[in-house]
């Protein structure tokens, strides 16, 4: 579901004061902090629903009730999400930016955050030439990098403190601004401005036409986060933007390489490959597949040799199959990454290796192989179920028939086999993205509130993890004001640019609910793998789901909203077959 930037929403939460919002259909008195009168959402005598200005929270101690000025609007009108947002927004006279991930933003706005990106780049890429920058340069020598490379990519450095700040004041930009474009972020206390970059090698993110639409920034040496990118502006979209392309479209090859890495890219570059690009930390998408199209004939996936970069790679491909794409997957031996083969193997076995990229469906089905031991009936009829699956997506049935038969005689399966399966499973299965992808095997299932208490943890701690949370997960769907609340501080500090650690989220809260929130997060386990936790949070977002729901059709069940109720359940059912894929 597309939806509103958390900008837009806390702008329409903090326009839409929930004790006015709550006042137009419930009587409130205030008591202390709190406001309190009669539930709206069940029969009661005496008052149990209170809300709080202060949290912009409201709360009803009979029935369970909770959760912000959005879920109390969706909740009382009856709502989908999507009306309630335009409710609130014609309620304070807002207007509603386009829907298509960016804000309505002017030209002149966007114009002006280009040329301050131009400053910038051009600040950063000077100060690498600096005596201070000696570490960062040494850093890049060490990589093997040349310098004509680093020319190219413009990379750079950011000394520290404010300098980049005090830089672009002197040029005309004020911190308003500067927030803006998400180079600058405001000191907690409130009393100053600093670098959003400080002590890392910068990476000038370019659009198509060469134009810098953001930065990314790495860590020199060991340290968390490795990468830190610039925030989503009203010229920067992750979604849409692809490292790289600016130099990979130039090379009119028929075929683009797909990295994960900006070191990929470059590494590649320098190696003579320069029609590489890579998604920018976050998952490849449908319209990063749309892009490519445009450019290319044939996407060859090249990802790390690691398990999560196989599982990314299983991910992608039905994005880019769905475009229209060829699609091919190579595999590099005896290296982590193609920055690390290039290095140690030079070009030629680089191009030996991408002459040898398999074709996406036997790179899935040999990957399904793996799994099972052919020597053992049960198991081979197993992966020839799998197998099935794999041909069954494919789109014509003259594909799936030359699939077939390769399938057939590599393992010796009698062809008429597998099609009954394909045909079989075409009755009783939609064609979904999810479902075409080569799901992992299930870590173990945990219960609610360990589920809520990793999903906290992690939007807390991981920037990508944040972000690919808040896209599945709305506020109400946390159900207890404290995990609300607890989330809205996520939000709050997310947005504002600061980094999170979990303390930081306990003093903000109450005196009451630190203890609690002490103990959510004390249960959290952390995944070794971060692929085991993608898989987990897929998991425990369901989860998370499927009580919210079912906590809903209770609602509307004491409420007697049938039909409700089964829109509700509906809606539930639905989560079993669309599974939330990180
Ligand atoms: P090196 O580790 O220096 O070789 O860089 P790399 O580009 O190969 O990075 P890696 O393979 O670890 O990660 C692939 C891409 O994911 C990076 O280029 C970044 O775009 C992104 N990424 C990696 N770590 C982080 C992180 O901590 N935060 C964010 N936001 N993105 C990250
Ligand atoms: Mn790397």
């Amino acid at each position: 579901m597309p939806g509103y930037s958390p900008d837009v929403l806390e702008d329409l939460r903090q326009g839409n004061d929930i004790v006015d919002v709550v006042s137009q259909y419930v009587q409130l008195r205030q008591t202390g902090a709190n406001h309190v009168g009669l539930c709206p959402f069940h029969r009661e005598k005496s008052p149990s629903f209170s809300v709080s200005s202060h949290k912009q929270l409201f709360h009803c101690f009979g029935c369970g009730a909770g959760g912000n000025v959005f879920s109390f609007i969706t909740k009382i009108e009856n709502f989908g999400f999507m009306d309630a947002i335009k409710f609130l927004a014609d309620r304070i006279n807002y207007v509603l930016p386009q829907l298509d991930g960016r804000q309505s933003a002017s030209v002149a706005e966007k114009n002006q955050i280009y040329d301050i990106y131009k400053l910038a780049a051009r600040f950063y890429y000077d100060a690498l030439q600096e005596p201070q920058a000696r570490h960062a340069v040494d850093y890049l020598n060490h990589r093997q990098m040349h310098h004509a490379v680093r020319r190219k990519f413009g990379l750079g450095y950011s000394a520290g403190k404010s300098v980049l700040r005090d830089y672009l004041k002197t040029q005309g930009y004020d911190d308003a601004v500067l927030l803006k474009a998400g180079l600058v972020l405001e000191s907690k206390d409130g009393k100053g401005f600093f670098d959003r970059f400080r002590g890392r090698l910068m990476f000038p993110i370019f659009d198509v036409a060469g134009k810098v639409i953001g930065f990314g920034g790495r860590i020199l040496g060991e340290g968390q986060p490795k990468y830190l990118n610039s925030p989503e502006t009203p010229v920067f979209d992750k979604s849409s933007t692809l490292y790289g392309l600016n130099y990979a479209r130039l090379a009119k090859t028929h075929s683009i390489i797909l990295v994960e890495g900006y070191m990929d890219v470059i590494a590649l570059y320098q190696y003579g490959f320069k029609n590489a690009v890579a998604a920018l930390g976050t998952a490849f998408t449908a319209s990063h597949a749309r892009i490519l199209k445009r450019y290319c004939k044939e996407v060859v996936i090249l990802f790390d040799s690691d398990d999560a970069g196989i599982r990314a790679a299983l991910r992608a491909i039905p994005h880019l199959y769905s475009v229209g794409l060829a699609v091919r997957v190579a595999v590099l031996p005896d290296a982590k990454d193609p920055d690390e083969y290039l290095i140690r193997y030079g070009s030629e076995n680089f191009a030996a290796q991408m002459a040898k990229a398999m074709d996406f469906v036997e790179f899935q089905i040999e990957n399904a192989r793996h799994k099972y031991d052919l020597g053992i009936t049960s198991q081979r009829v197993a992966f020839l179920k799998e197998a099935a699956e794999i041909i069954g997506k494919l789109g014509s049935a003259i594909e799936q028939e030359a699939y077939l038969r390769d399938l057939s005689t590599k393992y010796q399966m009698d062809q008429g086999a597998v099609k009954q399966e394909i045909d079989k499973k075409k009755n009783d299965e939609p064609l979904l993205i999810s479902n075409f992808t080569n799901n992992p095997p299930a870590a173990p299932a945990k219960s609610h509130p360990d589920a809520i208490a990793h999903i906290l943890y992690s939007m807390a701690t991981n920037q990508v993890l944040y972000e690919k949370i808040l896209h599945h997960l709305k506020a109400e769907e946390f159900g207890e004001p404290l995990y609300i609340n607890i989330f809205n501080i996520i939000l709050k500090n997310r947005k504002a640019g600061r980094e999170i650690i979990v303390a930081d989220i306990i003093s903000e809260l109450e005196e009451k609910e630190q203890q609690q929130a002490a103990a959510i997060f004390a249960r959290v386990t952390e995944y070794e793998d971060s692929q085991m936790q993608y898989n987990a949070l897929g998991q425990q977002i369901t989860r998370v789901k499927e009580v919210h729901f079912e906590r809903s059709i209770n609602n509307a069940a004491a409420a007697g909203q049938f039909e409700l109720m089964d829109e509700l359940a509906k809606a539930k059912n639905r989560l079993n077959v669309n599974k939330i894929v990180l």
